[in-house]
């Protein structure tokens, strides 16, 4: 139920506009109270009444039309929002939106807001593949906006494809799910608590042009940030190489080498009350960085490494009240490793990955692990969203900490 939830639906021009009314109608019936705002455009294809009717409130389509003078409408509307809902959403509205354009009441809204982000797109199928319009949706995601993907079928414009706006049903169990799994975060956990979460992979140099990484995507890592956060945290992100941006609101902190990120995490370290090394770090790294580029000669080369700085395993050396996490990516003998893991760096937690099982590894958007402590198996947690083990893992630790103490 969607009840205490405020929801600024915006409704721009296409022909799915008319499930706008349908959409609004059930998000009402569920509990939410619904603001409305349309584009010049949608009103072409659905009235203002309409979903006034449906909604119980004022409709906005004009960011001049200030009909409260000791309030600015479009600064309530973002601030009030506990999610905006861009359905349907064009490409026009999708592009202006990656872009940071903010020419009428919706979008002035939108670059606002605090408020998470959902978009439901609805558009010809040819529209919905062109690049430009694949690239922005890309952005959006890269920001943390959610989307809806549209299903297939046969489009108002003639054509059978990608592109026909989710049903209103579906997007309503989209934003039930996400209200959902956000009640479960258990929002006071790490209430007043400063959290450090390391993540992605480092970079460590070769020469100008060259270096050795690894296929650490940095997902485990954001996830874990933003469910520190959802749970009321003081959080510190100290990503390496990553496949997107860290989510939105985070304070993050990007570095490239094994030894950068040891030394931002000790910058840290001291008020810290829990840190969890997600990050893939080097073992080694080359033992010089050429200061130009190496240029090639024999038919051989060989490159010295020298093992880098094992940061976890110094901060569970100097470890005084801080719960620590690691992590141990495996593809053979999981627990045997990461039980030694545990003891050889001292943590509190360890989090084992077996990274060749199926719907686990560094890509993926889920994870199989085991988390264990120094008596053994903690938690087997099958394949689930690397979001939901983000929780459950924090909660096991938030227990540990704030219970037993460290
Ligand atoms: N780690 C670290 N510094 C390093 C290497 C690893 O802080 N130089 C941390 C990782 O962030 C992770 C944990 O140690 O939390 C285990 O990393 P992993 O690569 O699985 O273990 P290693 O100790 O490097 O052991 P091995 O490569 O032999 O498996």
């Amino acid at each position: 139920m969607l009840s205490g939830k405020t929801i600024v639906l915006g409704v721009t021009g296409g022909i799915a506009a008319y499930k706008a009314a349908t959409l609004c109608s059930k998000l009402v019936q569920k509990g939410a109270n619904v603001h409305v705002i349309m584009t010049s455009s949608a009103k072409q294809f659905i009235t203002e009444l309409t979903l006034q009717s449906l909604s119980k409130n004022a409709v906005f389509s004009d960011t001049f039309d200030e009909r409260d003078p000791s309030v600015v409408s479009h600064i309530r509307m973002a601030d009030a929002a506990d999610l905006v809902l861009i359905a349907p959403a064009t490409a026009n509205v999708i592009a202006k939106m990656a872009h940071g354009l903010a020419d009428d009441m919706l979008t002035t809204t939108l670059l606002a807001t605090m408020a998470p982000v959902m978009v439901a797109p609805a558009m010809n199928v040819h529209m919905y593949g062109h690049p430009a319009v694949m690239e922005n949706m890309k952005t959006l995601e890269q920001r943390g906006v959610m989307m809806i993907e549209p299903g297939e079928g046969l489009l108002a414009c003639g054509y059978v494809g990608k592109g026909r706006m989710e049903e209103p049903e579906s997007i309503v169990a989209v934003v039930e799910r996400y209200f959902d799994e956000e009640k479960k975060a258990e929002p006071g956990l790490l209430h007043g608590k400063k959290v450090v979460v390391t993540s992605g992979g480092t970079i460590e140099r070769i020469d100008p042009v060259r270096y050795i990484t690894n296929d650490s995507s940095g997902k485990m890592g954001f996830a874990i940030a933003k469910a520190a956060r959802e749970m009321g945290a003081s959080v510190h992100l100290i990503h390496g190489h990553t496949d997107t941006a860290p989510p939105a609101g985070i304070d993050a902190e990007a570095v490239q080498s094994a030894d950068d990120m040891y030394q931002a995490v000790l910058k840290h370290w001291h008020d810290s009350d829990m840190v969890i090394k997600a990050a893939a770090v080097a073992d080694y790294r080359p033992a010089e960085t050429a200061s130009s580029k190496i240029k090639k000669m024999g038919d051989t080369m060989t490159l010295e490494l020298i093992k880098t700085v094992d940061i976890l395993e110094q901060l569970g050396k100097s470890k005084t009240n801080q719960f620590l996490i690691g992590f141990a990516a495996e593809t053979h003998n999981v627990e045997v490793y990461a039980k030694d893991k545990l003891v050889r760096k001292n943590c509190d937690l360890i989090v084992a990955n077996d990274v060749t099982a199926e719907g686990a590894g560094f890509r993926s958007d889920t994870n199989v692990v085991q988390v264990y402590d120094a008596d053994g198996l903690v938690e087997q947690m099958p394949v689930m969203s690397k979001d939901e083990i983000a929780r459950r893992l924090l909660t096991i630790a938030a227990a540990r900490m704030n219970g037993a103490g460290n």
